[in-house]
């Protein structure tokens, strides 16, 4: 049984924290769903860590759509959020309802995630309405890369830890099932989660959201220039691929691949046929 956003609601009322994690293709979201991670999110982070854009700023509803399906076809467990990329929902409500409407119908996702507080809840809203479970996004919204001058710690001063308080307050009203919590103090995302009855889910947030998230790629140790604050690497995929490929090119420059295991049939070498027993071709 695929986990429900009931469920990710009910671990908050239990005490029970719960991880999730990014994940973009079919086999990661194999991985990750028979490791029983509950909650896969396809993040608009593919931009970065899968089609190497600066920012998330240039990923398509079709990018979202192509990564879904595939990660649709892997995770067979978890609940998917899709994300709504940048300007698929900011521009107008009736935009926010067909693209949400694709993520879902089309790419088979069971939810969707925008950023944004008191100025998307009028969205999310009828999002819910329209019968589309949704997670918000507070703090450093990467959408807002711009705005905000960088990737960098956001609700520092009061008067900012007040707004994002309002803002989960205004999502909650408007009827996320949880909210993203990225890069903000500790203690306001304590604050924060304790104020709200919707689960909240840090990332770069302290450890006293209800549930964290992750991007596949930084916990895995697969982009190593990449090493943000806020990740733990619990291994180095990249360098195991490294070492895999160059063993690989280099028995292939030494004849040892394909081996008698990797072939078909007799490795004897067929002998080399005299060119003056070819089959000259007929003449006319
Ligand atoms: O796009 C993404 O992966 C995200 C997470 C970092 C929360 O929004």
């Amino acid at each position: 049984m695929r986990t429900t956003i009931h469920q990710i609601q009910r671990m908050k009322e239990a005490g029970e924290k719960f991880a999730m994690l990014t994940a973009y293709d079919y086999p990661t979201a194999k991985i990750l769903d028979e490791a029983g991670i509950p909650m896969l999110l396809v993040g608009d982070s593919l931009g970065m860590v899968v089609l190497g854009y600066e920012t998330t700023l240039p990923v398509t509803m079709d990018d979202m759509l192509h990564h879904i399906k595939a990660v649709m076809r892997g995770a067979k467990q978890a609940l998917v959020v899709g994300d709504l990329p940048f300007m698929s929902f900011q521009a107008d409500g009736d935009d926010a309802i067909r693209n949400a409407g694709r993520l879902i119908k089309e790419g088979g996702c069971q939810a969707v995630k925008l950023e944004g507080g008191e100025r998307v809840a009028e969205t999310v809203h009828r999002l819910v309405e329209a019968g589309i479970p949704v997670q918000g996004h507070l703090g450093l919204t990467p959408q807002s890369v711009n705005q905000l001058g960088g990737y960098k710690l956001q609700g520092r001063t009061p008067k900012a830890a007040v707004r994002l308080l309002n803002d989960a307050h205004a999502l909650q009203q408007a009827g996320v099932f949880s909210i993203v919590l990225e890069g903000i103090p500790a203690l306001l995302a304590q604050r924060i989660t304790s104020r709200v009855s919707v689960p909240t889910i840090g990332i770069g947030a302290g450890p006293h959201c209800d549930g964290q998230v992750q991007v596949i790629h930084d916990l895995l140790g697969l982009i190593p220039d990449i090493n943000p604050r806020h990740a733990k690497r619990y291994a180095s995929v990249a360098e195991i691929i490294g070492d895999a490929v160059t063993r690989y090119s280099r028995e292939v420059r030494d004849g040892a691949f394909p081996s008698a295991a990797e072939s078909f049939g007799p490795l004897e070498r067929v002998q080399p046929v005299e060119p003056s027993k070819e089959a000259s071709p007929a003449t006319p």
